[in-house]
């Protein structure tokens, strides 16, 4: 069968203060009513037999209520002591899975528009990971983000794969024009992945093992989880498989990893960011920006956050050094 597995274990430190340890981003309504864990699941309900949702101790009260609000009443998880990152978190879903299971991972915190592309895409990914491929999706590049991976691809093969790369090397990419940004869900069956993340890193794979086989009733356990490597699915399965595809698509999605993305949906949109480029998120007092371009101001009732645009990838720092003097 088809899994959906949801990946939902990322705290969003760099949407700090609208997004805290208690309430990452992906359980906030920012957009609308719905969180984007709930548009997750609703997009993908259809494309899949199964859901299952692997996030941690932390947040996992957080998914329950949001999968019951949005009428899911049949989905697995798998509750993470701690994040090991994500070569560790689908590790367990294929652990849990049948090998021949196709997974498809999906973040739970991108604003993606599930239109006809998208489908076309989901589809001929299944496809393909129903043949044994490691299949990602890949997306047309508008600027040289360095937080993303990176896909040279020619039709459905894969040149290379590079996972976050610097400024100059995301430019050459981008000038080049063979190069796709990794949406950062992806396609496999369960056994395939596990055999790729077995050859590339043993470690990874034998630790994340011992503790999905000492979980219990899906409660893994800490002191084991804290020996296995804290390293991404990208660089530990996707930059060294061979069995690798793309499926390039154009469907409308947005990382809203920062508030950079936020600003530029929003401003895509038409709303919510001034003539001057100014952007007040959190509250609706009315608010004034004078001598000031490409600001934003984020309010919330205990912390407010004043930022350059420019400076949206610092947020992180903000939320580190919070969480060192707690
Ligand atoms: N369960 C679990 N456990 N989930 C995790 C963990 C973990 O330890 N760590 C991260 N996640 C979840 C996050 O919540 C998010 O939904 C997803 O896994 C991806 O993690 P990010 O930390 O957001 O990755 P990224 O944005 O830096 O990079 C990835 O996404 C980009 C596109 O947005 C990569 O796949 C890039 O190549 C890609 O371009
Ligand atoms: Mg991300």
């Amino acid at each position: 069968s088809v899994i959906n597995v949801v990946l939902s274990g990322g705290v969003g430190s760099r949407l700090w203060p609208l997004s805290r340890k208690s309430q990452p981003k992906q359980y906030l309504p920012i957009f609308d009513a719905e969180t984007l864990f709930q548009k997750t699941i609703k997009r993908n309900v259809s494309f899949c037999d199964q859901v299952m949702v692997v996030g941690n101790v932390e947040n996992f009260e957080l998914s329950r209520k949001d999968l019951q609000n949005a009428g899911i009443p049949n989905y697995t998880e798998i509750i993470e002591a701690c994040p090991r990152n994500t070569a560790a978190a689908i590790a367990f879903a294929a652990f849990s899975a049948q090998p021949d299971d196709i997974l498809f991972v999906t973040p739970s915190d991108h604003l993606i528009e599930a239109g006809s592309d998208y489908q076309l895409a989901v589809v001929r990914a299944v496809q393909l990971a129903a043949e044994g491929f490691i299949v990602t999706f890949g997306l047309k590049p508008n600027k040289p983000e360095t937080g993303f991976g990176y896909i040279e691809a020619e039709g459905e093969e894969v040149k290379g794969f590079r996972e976050k790369p610097n400024v100059e090397t995301a430019e050459a990419f981008l000038k080049n024009g063979n190069f796709y940004w990794n949406s950062g869900m992806f396609c496999f069956q369960a056994g395939v992945y596990l055999d790729e993340l077995k050859a590339f890193e043993p470690e990874v794979y034998n630790t994340s093992k011992t503790v999905f086989e000492s979980a219990i009733s899906g409660k893994l356990d800490f002191d084991l989880s804290m020996k296995i490597p804290s390293i991404s699915v990208d660089y530990a399965v996707m930059e060294n498989t061979k069995k690798i595809k793309v499926v390039k698509s154009s469907f409308s999605w947005s990382d809203m990893g920062s508030f950079e993305s936020i600003y530029d949906h929003f401003k895509s949109q038409g709303h919510k960011v001034d003539s001057k480029g100014n952007m007040v998120i959190g509250t609706k007092v009315h608010t004034e920006f004078l001598g000031l371009k490409n600001t934003m101001f984020i309010h919330t009732p205990d912390a407010i956050l004043i930022l350059k645009k420019d400076n949206a990838q610092d947020v992180k720092k903000v939320f580190e050094r919070l969480e060192r003097e707690k």
